[in-house]
């Protein structure tokens, strides 16, 4: 009796270990939204980019990186900010066409990178990554809430 007790102790041990485990990356996340998670790619794939933009020998996975940052912007254009939802009913249209904007702005700039590194030039493409994170920074300030309402 007194084993089986044990082992049920251990068991529900064991789960809440697990469950914490489990739960722990999400808790990271800020933006727990299709936009947020469509975001979180392009935040992987932009710091696996920093770390080997200069090196000519990754360029291949470097373009694929590239284009992984371009999938998750253009999926971006078909989901609708949070922040939408504090703006005036009549500027919503007006908010959303300039975030849309903000995104076309970062395709182009990853578009240059990409272009710099089919062109082996490391140097270049490893300085243009700079813009990429201007506009990362222009639309986090304009598109961005402050921070995410409880729901
Ligand atoms: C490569 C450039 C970018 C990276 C690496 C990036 C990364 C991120 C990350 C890590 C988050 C937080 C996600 C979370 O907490 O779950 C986020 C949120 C957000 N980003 Fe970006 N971002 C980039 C460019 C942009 C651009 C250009 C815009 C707008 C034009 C933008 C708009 C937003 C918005 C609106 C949110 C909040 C999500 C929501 O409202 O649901 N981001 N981004």
């Amino acid at each position: 009796m007194k084993i089986r007790l044990l082992l049920a102790t251990l068991t529900c041990a064991l789960v809440a270990v697990t469950n914490v485990h489990a739960q722990a990356p999400a808790q990271k996340r800020q933006f727990e939204t299709p936009l947020g998670d469509q975001m979180a790619k392009m935040s992987d794939a932009l710091k696996a980019l920093k770390g080997q933009a200069a090196d000519a020998s990754k360029n291949a996975d470097s373009l694929k990186l590239i284009g992984t940052i371009r999938d998750a912007a253009n999926a971006s254009m078909k989901l609708d900010p949070a922040k939408k939802a504090d703006i005036p009913a009549a500027d919503q249209a007006k908010f959303v066409e300039s975030y849309h904007e903000g995104l076309k702005n970062l395709v182009a700039q990853v578009g240059k990178v990409e272009a710099a590194l089919k062109a082996n030039d490391n140097a270049g493409a490893a300085k243009l990554l700079d813009e990429v994170d201007a506009a990362q920074k222009a639309g986090h300030k304009e598109y961005k809430q402050k921070k995410q309402k409880k729901a």
